[in-house]
C-alpha cells in the first residue's frame, strides 16, 4: 500500500440540524464516520488511514472504529483545513500518496478512492473527482439580484477525496494563508496544476436532513 487517507471528521454539522458532531450522526444505525472508513478500508492500496475527531470525541471515535479498520485519531481543529493539516502531521513516513475525504461523503464508492489514488501514481500532482452542473447557474448581489448567468459548460462541482502527492499537499499546507473549504485550492494558489477525474453520484456530501434522507433511502434499495 502507497496511500494513506486523512479524515477530516471534527465539524459540527450545524446545517444538519440540532445533534451529535456530523460525523456521528446515524445513518441506518451506523455512524456516517463508520460508513465512510468502511469504504475507504475496503481500497487495497490504503495503507494508512488518519481521522481527525473532534476533540472532545477522540477516545470515543478511536473505540468506535477500532473493530472497523486499523485507523489513527487525533484532534481536529476549529476548520476543515486545521483538521486536515493535524491528520497531514500523524502520517508516518511511507506513503507517497495522500488522498482527503470527507467523513461527511458517507457513502462514497471504494472504485472512486481508488481511480483518485491511481490518477495520482499515474503522475498527477494533485487530482479532485467532478460532476458537471446540472443546474442553471447565476451570480447574484449581496442581495439576491441576478448580476448574470455563468456558462455552467465550464463548470464543475467538486467532491473528495481529493488526492495528492505527499510533497504537495504538505507544501500547500505549509503555505497555506486563508483557509479554503478543499484542499485543491490550496494547491492551485502554488501554481501547481490540479487534475480532474470523474466523480459519482454517490459522493455527494451529507451537508442537510434532505441528504440523510437520500443517504438512508440509497442503503436501504442496495440492501434489499
Ligand atoms: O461542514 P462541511 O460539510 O463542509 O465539512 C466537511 C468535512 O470536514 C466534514 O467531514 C467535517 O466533519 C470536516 N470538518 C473537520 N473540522 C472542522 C470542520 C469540518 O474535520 N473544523
Amino acid at each position: 500500500g502507497d496511500v494513506a487517507v486523512l479524515v477530516p471528521a471534527a465539524g459540527a454539522g450545524v446545517r444538519l440540524g440540532p445533534g451529535r458532531p456530523k460525523a456521528l450522526r446515524l445513518l441506518a444505525g451506523e455512524p456516517l464516520l463508520v460508513h465512510a472508513v468502511r469504504r475507504i478500508a475496503f481500497v487495497p492500496s490504503v495503507r494508512t488511514v488518519v481521522v481527525a475527531a473532534p476533540a472532545d470525541e477522540v477516545d470515543a471515535v478511536r473505540e468506535l472504529l477500532a473493530p472497523v479498520a486499523p485507523v489513527q485519531v487525533v484532534p481536529g481543529g476549529a476548520e476543515r483545513q486545521a483538521s486536515v493539516a493535524a491528520a497531514l502531521a500523524a502520517v508516518p513516513a511511507g506513503p507517497e500518496i495522500v488522498l482527503v475525504h470527507d467523513a461527511a461523503r458517507a457513502l462514497t464508492p471504494p472504485m472512486l478512492i481508488d481511480s483518485v489514488a491511481a490518477a495520482v501514481r499515474a503522475g498527477a500532482a494533485a487530482v479532485v473527482p467532478v460532476l458537471p452542473i446540472a443546474d442553471t447557474v447565476k451570480e447574484v448581489t449581496g442581495d439576491d439580484v441576478v448580476l448574470r448567468t455563468v456558462d455552467r459548460s465550464r463548470l464543475r462541482a467538486v467532491q473528495t477525496p481529493q488526492g495528492f502527492r505527499r510533497s504537495v499537499l504538505a507544501a500547500a499546507h505549509a503555505a497555506a494563508a486563508d483557509p479554503l473549504t478543499d484542499d485543491a485550492g490550496l494547491v492551485e494558489q502554488l501554481g501547481e496544476p490540479v487534475t480532474c477525474v470523474p466523480g459519482s453520484e454517490h459522493a455527494f456530501k451529507i451537508t442537510r436532513p434532505f441528504d440523510l434522507s437520500l443517504a438512508e433511502h440509497l442503503l436501504a434499495e442496495a440492501r434489499r
